[in-house]
């Protein structure tokens, strides 16, 4: 089985960065790939902010960090980071995009490279299916944000995808000081399956007037040792993108219970989408 020792990371977005982040800091060579040149900016800013807090906090030396911040490097296009031996896409959750860019990893990319995508709610099967043969090298690799925080990494295999392809996706995601824990290909795969129904149900019980949001997240935090409220972690999410994968788990499973609250409906209708646009739940102000 080949060792893998670079990423190349398709999407230079909060979780993109974020992956590429925790490769270099493993040690590995990191390509943060995007067309936008603006978004690889603003991943570069976030790389060097991130590792000069950690040499703030002491956790590294400035040698060390320099380091960390040279084995990344920033492309445009997919085939400048082909060496890699693993290709994680972090791209936006629309599936007809996620379909393209698989299409031209699996043209770009050696037979040996594993083609991982970072997706919340997207079946796995259905991207191999876009790879047509070589569907085996393809799997679920579901980080959480903040990347370099958060624990665990998801490994979701497809019908098609091999015992290779998932083995090798645990040994690197090991390697980068992750937690690979498997779930099967259904929609939400297991931890947006358990979240979003909490999360909505928070929203309902808002609607409702059981209590203030404020107090709905202080009481989850308080009672159950959540480090952010279901309200905020919505926020801190995307409302858009709860509403999404709320969406798919209605779609896929056919059950009403999964369909997005009214409330959450209309604010995102409104364009109040969470952090990101300045409010949410919460106003942010950015
Ligand atoms: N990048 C790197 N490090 C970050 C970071 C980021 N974006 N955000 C926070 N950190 C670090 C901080 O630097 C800090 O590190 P030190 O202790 O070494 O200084 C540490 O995290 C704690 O941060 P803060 O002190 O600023 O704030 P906090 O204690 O309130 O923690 C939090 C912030 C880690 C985000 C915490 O509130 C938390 O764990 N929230 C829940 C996050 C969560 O549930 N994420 C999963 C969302 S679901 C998902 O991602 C998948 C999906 O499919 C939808």
């Amino acid at each position: 089985m080949n060792r893998i020792e670079g990423v190349a990371v398709i999407g230079a977005g909060t979780m993109g960065s974020g992956i590429a982040y925790v490769a270099a800091q493993a040690g590995m060579r990191a390509w943060q790939i995007d067309v936008a040149p603006a978004q690889l900016e603003r991943a570069r800013e976030y790389h060097a902010k991130t590792a000069s807090r950690s040499v703030e906090k002491g956790r590294m030396s400035s040698t060390e960090s320099d380091a960390l911040l040279s084995r990344i490097t920033y492309h445009g296009s997919m085939a400048q980071g082909a060496a890699a031996g693993l290709a994680v896409e972090a791209a936006t959750e629309n599936p007809e995009i996620k379909r393209r860019i698989f299409e031209e990893m699996a043209r770009t990319f050696p037979e040996s490279t594993v083609l991982a995508t970072n997706t919340s709610s997207i079946s796995i099967t259905s991207i191999g299916a876009a790879v047509g043969p070589g569907a085996d090298r393809v799997v679920g690799m579901h980080f959480f944000n903040p990347v370099p925080v958060m624990k665990l990494v998801e490994v979701i295999r497809g019908l098609m995808t091999s015992d290779e392809t998932v083995a090798r996706t645990v040994a690197v995601a090991e390697r980068l000081g992750k937690v690979p824990i498997p779930a099967h290909d259904r929609a939400g795969f297991v931890s947006n399956r358990v979240l979003m129904p909490m999360i909505n149900e928070a929203f309902y019980a808002w609607m409702e007037g059981v209590a203030e949001p404020k107090h709905i997240d202080e009481i989850m935090k308080l009672g159950c040792n959540f480090p952010m409220g279901p309200l905020r972690l919505a926020d801190f999410i995307g409302l858009d993108v709860c509403h999404d994968i709320l969406m798919v788990l209605f779609r896929e499973l056919g059950q009403d219970r999964y369909f997005p609250c009214p409330l959450l409906r209309q604010l995102v209708t409104a364009g109040r989408l969470g952090d990101k646009s300045g409010g949410g739940v919460y106003d942010h102000p950015q």
